[in-house]
């Protein structure tokens, strides 16, 4: 580690676990935040740190979704020389809790209040034996459209609201010589989709029963079949290249009109924003249509591994960064997510994040709240990569829907 001393601006909160004038470490941050809308946001952590005198080492992982990334955690936890701080998601962050390898935030939360104003669902995902063990950055979500305005007005269409709408939009985009959906065939970008088509395809409940409570008959209920159908219809609108493409390169299809639509989370706004791009003149973002009422979300957070104790000043000065209201709104500004604080401002944002974080508040209320199955927040990594492996399979015509949806039965009891 680099013991480079450097001259503080302490926060307050940062300040009160700080006796010495220096942070005497840099901190090392494992993360999957590759593309040009990542490193953008990213940047803002850095620079905020900066100013506080905190030195960053980079350890980046490239690989949407982060499954690459956490292959390469497992790997410096058992070489023994686990990073200072990870991205996590969902399950995992409470896995490696569970495993006692993180550090306790507890002190700091409560010096600023964070059980009151971080929301439920995401303290479920941060919180082990009621110790805070992760710093919560955002919350995106998996069922939004993206759309190429020009593309579609030249086309004449309009939003789509049903799936049968969105099934005529691609049709006509085919008809027009345009391609109508930019994909990029990778297990976790083939489940982001799913997790929207299943949810169209049955409603909150089905995704519920199937991905939450993974709940057998619905797993293999006719509903699912339809699902996968869908899927399949997908699979058909797709460009002859679209295996094995990064997600942002699926974007820049969209960005650049080659392509109509991309099934993607709000990380695809972060690519759109970077390129230039003004949401309602250039793009438009819209409800995976039929699942307008619900929001299947993930929530990116920092675990802050323990280094032999206590929680470290950098650790502790990280964490409170992150948790800070303005960097809460100046972060999500560029990365397509919103703030994971429910007491901030959102007037700030574009008219994307500023409908993500009303869809995200009626969706709580109303109950049609999920964690993300692609994502790492309806099912622990066993059954999440159960539901890859079918889903892609499917989607690479491997299985034709029936033989997906037995496979899927047997997929997730096995790993569940
Ligand atoms: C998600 C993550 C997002 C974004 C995306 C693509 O899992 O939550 O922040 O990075 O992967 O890389």
């Amino acid at each position: 580690m680099n013991k480079v001393i450097r001259t503080l601006k302490l926060t307050t909160a940062a300040a009160a676990f700080s006796v010495s004038a220096a942070y005497a470490e840099d901190v090392e941050v494992l993360h999957w935040w590759t593309s040009g809308g990542e490193a953008a946001a990213l940047n803002v952590l850095k620079q905020d740190l900066e100013t506080q005198g905190i030195g960053w080492q980079d350890m980046p992982v490239a690989g949407g979704g982060g499954t690459e990334a956490m292959t390469v955690l497992r790997a410096r936890v058992t070489a023994g020389d686990p990073p200072t701080a990870v991205q996590a998601l969902g399950f995992d962050i409470l896995d490696w809790g569970n495993q006692g390898a993180l550090a306790n935030l507890n002190d700091l939360a409560a010096q600023e209040g964070w059980d009151e104003v971080v929301p439920e669902a995401l303290q479920f995902f941060a919180k082990v034996d009621g110790k805070w063990i992760s710093a919560p950055v955002n919350v995106h979500s998996t069922n939004w459209v993206w759309a190429n305005k020009s593309v579609l007005d030249a086309n004449g269409i309009a939003v789509p609201e049903t799936w049968e709408d969105f099934v005529a939009a691609v049709e006509t985009l085919k008809a027009a010589g345009i391609t109508p959906i930019a994909h990029g065939g990778q297990a976790w970008q083939d489940a982001t989709v799913f997790d929207a088509v299943a949810m169209s395809a049955g409603g909150p409940e089905f995704y519920k029963a199937a991905f939450i409570d993974l709940d057998e008959e619905t797993l293999g209920s006719d509903t699912m079949k339809e699902a996968f159908d869908r899927m399949a219809f997908i699979r058909d609108n797709v460009d002859d290249n679209f295996s094995g493409r990064d997600w942002n390169l699926a974007t820049a299809m969209v960005i650049n009109g080659e392509a109509g639509f991309q099934m993607m989370g709000d990380w695809a706004k972060g690519e759109f924003l970077n390129a230039g791009k003004v949401p309602g003149e250039d793009f438009l973002c819209f409800r995976f249509p039929g699942t307008q009422d619900q929001v299947t979300f993930n929530a990116d957070q920092f675990m802050m591994f323990d280094q032999g104790g206590t929680v470290s000043q950098e650790q502790a000065a990280l964490a409170s960064a992150i948790l800070s209201p303005s960097f809460q709104i100046a972060f999500n500004k560029v990365k397509g997510s919103v703030p994971a604080r429910t007491d901030v401002d959102g007037s700030e944002l574009d008219a994307c994040g500023q409908q993500g974080m009303k869809d995200l508040a009626a969706a709580a209320s109303s109950g049609n709240l999920f964690g993300s199955m692609a994502h790492g927040h309806a099912a622990p990594a066993s059954v999440k990569n159960a539901v890859y492996d079918v889903v892609t399979a499917h989607f690479n015509g491997e299985y034709d829907s029936e033989t997906a949806v037995l496979e899927l039965v047997d997929a997730v009891s096995i790993a569940k």
